[in-house]
């Protein structure tokens, strides 16, 4: 059992009478065990603060840091969200200019919002299969050369799909610049574990702010994360600061202990497990490579790849991706991540069992054997490659015009959006408030729905968009 789950439960032995938040004052008589009442603490003497931590608290973070090899390393419970929010806006000041990967999570799209950032943005290449691949040092070095004031890069890696970017390559020309790299790894906290892959994690690789959600792919409860800082580029004092802005006052003690318990399973059983799951994942690897229909992505990429992630592809199929959610589900009660239009995604990690593993290959197979070689549909495939709108105003103009003017997309060739609009997966904004709607994008949208794919907005009107006067 973590120290702060042992003295979290010797503490409710002590029948100290709870004068204090939370209002559940603990008491299991009258509400049961169904939720852990019993642990459920405030900053309480003896149990140091999130915000100031420097007991068990800080053990806990000193941990963390020993484990990644940081220079800090900060517990997050408002996930990676607040971990990216705080990294971004400890290096920026308001207006500044930065280099994004375009297919950055919101989380970011927000950050450039509320410091009103200029973003100058570099598109991921995208596979034959509509799936995004990797950002490429060239394109960061031409942005650089090209725009002498950026102040921070901002990239995604691995993706959700589990494609990683060189970043050493990456953070190497940004250094030459003196430019700070910030890496969302949200969905790599276990990387650094998986032999083959673990140099690729952006610590390793010199970033100087990663975010990593261990709830994502590691053993911990939903909401808890990491923010780590190394190189002297990012100020500890100004992460600090930001964090104690996008972080919960009233910091979980579960959720704390829940990171500790996290990360003593990687310091006391890390090696044992990681081995066993590298197996497991070998072994279906190998038993997926000869399915004649069904595709999986991970027997494509060769490197820089979370093969953790398991990326089912149905496009040399005649169904769907959606379709192939829905069989799993309903047929096979196998549960995935998400889908898109052609392809699925399952989740793994060192706690799935050789079982799970087998089940979904089962499955997997039997599918297989059942599904026609047939391409999609022609009315399914998307095959307009977006350009990026032109920019008109910035994001944060965009959101605070007070423009109510909604209209079918359709009529909207040459208004600026008030709103983004993307589909999910992959999340990605097709458009960002301020930008212009093009014809293609027009045309890209009506190709969605026609493939049956819902197009989000955050008005949440669609068909109609809110676009400025
Ligand atoms: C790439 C990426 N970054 C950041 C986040 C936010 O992570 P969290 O849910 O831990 O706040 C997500 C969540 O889905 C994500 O996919």
């Amino acid at each position: 059992m973590s120290n702060l789950l042992e003295k979290l439960e010797k503490y409710y032995n002590e029948d100290y009478l709870p004068m204090h938040m939370p209002g559940h004052k603990r008491n299991i008589e009258m509400l049961g065990e169904k939720l852990p009442y019993k642990i459920d603490i405030t900053e309480i003497t003896g149990f140091d603060d999130l915000h100031h931590a420097e007991g068990i608290i800080k053990n806990i973070e000193d941990k963390a840091k020993k484990i990644y090899k940081s220079k800090r390393s900060y517990v997050l419970v408002n996930g990676s969200t607040c971990g990216i929010l705080a990294g971004i806006r400890a290096v920026v000041n308001f207006g500044d200019k930065v280099i994004v990967a375009r297919n950055c999570h919101k989380s970011v799209y927000n950050a450039i919002e509320l410091n009103n950032l200029n973003p100058i943005y570099v598109l991921p290449k995208i596979g034959e299969d509509g799936i995004d691949r990797n950002i490429d040092s060239k394109q960061i070095e031409e942005k650089l050369k090209e725009n002498k004031d950026v102040k921070l890069v901002i990239l995604t890696s691995p993706t959700y799909e589990g494609v990683i970017s060189d970043i050493k390559s990456i953070v190497n020309i940004a250094h030459k610049y003196n430019i700070p790299v910030l890496v969302d790894e949200a969905h790599g906290a276990h990387l650094k574990f998986m032999s083959g892959i673990s140099d690729k994690e952006a610590l390793n690789s010199g970033a100087d702010i990663v975010i990593q959600s261990l709830h994502k792919t590691l053993p911990s409860l939903t909401g808890t994360a990491l923010l780590h800082i190394q190189g002297d580029l990012v100020k500890e004092e100004s992460i600090e600061r930001e964090r104690s802005i996008f972080e919960t006052s009233s910091p979980s003690y579960i959720l704390m202990s829940s990171v500790e318990e996290c990360l003593d399973i990687i310091l006391n059983d890390g090696k044992s497990l990681f081995k066993e799951y590298e197996n497991n994942l070998k072994y279906f690897y190998n038993e997926t490579k000869n399915l004649e229909n069904l595709k999986i992505l991970g027997n494509e990429i060769k490197e820089y790849y979370d093969f953790g992630k398991i990326v089912i592809k149905t496009d040399k199929t005649n169904i769907t991706g959606k379709e192939l959610f829905n069989i799993l589900r309903d047929k096979y009660k196998i549960e995935l991540e998400m889908s898109s239009i052609n392809y699925a995604l399952a989740m793994t990690s060192i706690c799935d069992s050789k079982e799970n593993f087998k089940r979904l290959l089962d499955a997997l197979i039997d599918i297989d054997n059942k599904l026609d070689k047939q391409e999609l549909k022609e009315q399914e495939k998307i095959n307009i490659k977006l350009q990026l709108p032109k920019k008109e105003i910035s994001i944060l103009e965009a959101i605070k015009n007070e423009s109510l003017e909604f209209k079918n997309y359709k009529e909207t060739e040459g208004r600026i959006s008030k709103e983004y609009i993307w589909v999910y997966p992959p999340g990605i904004p097709l458009i960002t408030p301020g930008e212009v709607i093009n014809k293609e994008l027009i045309k890209k949208i009506a190709e969605y729905e026609k493939a049956g794919i819902e197009v989000r907005t955050t008005s949440d009107k669609f068909p109609k968009i809110n676009i400025i006067k």
